[in-house]
């Protein structure tokens, strides 16, 4: 039985090497069945239950594209039934209810941090981590790697800058798990002093990553092979007025870019707001919308080693 096989994934801290190895292996090898046939049929029969609880458009979509291109049906929760939640059923209720209609799997996003652990506890179906609150989004991490080794063709050794909010996110978490699986790692968190990276991250992966922060993105440019940015998480700012403050603090342009000879390729999970300049989509070095294109292949991938087929 393989590593993913009826397990939840609720962690990038869980995944192995060889697990995630496996499935991108599995997710190049999709890409190539899709390139001839847009739909196949390894998932015919099995149906997946989307229950998204805060807003998400690529993570929603692309597991719902990955299910119905790999044969399977996708049920999803809605957002009048999000509305609801509103009302006061708990998550607990919701994920019973959910799990009781027979879902052979179940995708959950939802704000409380480790929601999706007591998600996982109660429902009978593998359970997926699409994002709980700050804390992780394990999925985004797969796909964030996939991009990296179809660039790099690996991904030990890389020296990766993750710029931005890295307080708030739950990407910046996430993928500095997965690439601490890695050998000879190097992530330069980059970001001002009250957005730097959570301790509790800094202690998952002590030891097995070569760390440093810094606040320019100027002072290391050079030095990478990835810059990873993402946005302030405005949703999740206790205090408004400090999102204001910080708003503008870092902004990736083509005309930054420019002013250095070596460049790192950009990645970033999106959505962006002013932190990554449209200017940069056409240039050379820019992934992310080819990233977002990998979450579909990867997530077929993930769903088909979940449920066996
Ligand atoms: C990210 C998320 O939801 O955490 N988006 C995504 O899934 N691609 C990043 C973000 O919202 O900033």
């Amino acid at each position: 039985m393989g590593f993913f096989e009826g397990r939840d994934v609720l962690s990038a801290l869980e995944f192995t090497r060889d697990a995630m190895e496996e499935l991108f292996r599995v997710a190049d090898h999709l890409k190539e069945e899709m390139r001839s046939k847009r739909v196949l049929d390894h998932a015919s029969g099995r149906i997946l239950a989307t229950v998204f609880l805060e807003p998400s458009t690529r993570t929603r979509l692309s597991f719902h594209y990955a299910m119905v291109r790999i044969g399977g049906e996708v049920v999803d929760f809605g957002p009048e039934q999000a509305a609801s939640i509103a009302k006061g059923e708990t998550l607990e209720d919701t994920i019973r209810m959910v799990d009781g209609y027979g879902p052979d799997v179940i995708a959950l996003r939802q704000r409380v941090p480790g929601g999706a652990k007591t998600a996982a506890e109660i429902a009978e179906a593998p359970l997926i981590n699409a994002g709980d609150g700050w804390n992780e989004h394990p999925t985004q991490a797969l796909l964030d790697l996939y991009t990296m080794r179809e660039e790099f063709g690996r991904i030990d050794g890389l020296k990766i800058g993750i710029m931005g909010d890295l307080k708030y996110g739950r990407t910046p978490s996430s993928l500095s798990y997965a690439l601490s699986k890695y050998s000879n790692v190097e992530i330069t968190y980059i970001a001002p002093k009250p957005l730097q990276i959570r301790d509790e991250v800094l202690r998952n992966i002590e030891g097995r990553v070569r760390i440093r922060m810094v606040e320019r993105v100027e002072d290391v440019m050079e030095e990478l092979d990835v810059l990873y940015v993402t946005r302030l998480q405005k949703e999740r700012f206790p205090d408004p007025g400090e999102y204001e403050r910080l708003r503008g603090s870092y902004r990736i342009t083509a005309q930054l870019l420019s002013q250095f000879k070596k460049l790192p390729i950009i990645m970033h999970p999106l959505p962006r707001v002013d932190e990554l300049s449209a200017d940069v989509d056409e240039h050379p070095k820019a992934r992310y919308f080819q990233q977002a294109r990998n979450g579909m292949y990867v997530r077929a991938a993930l769903l088909k080693l979940i449920l066996g087929v």
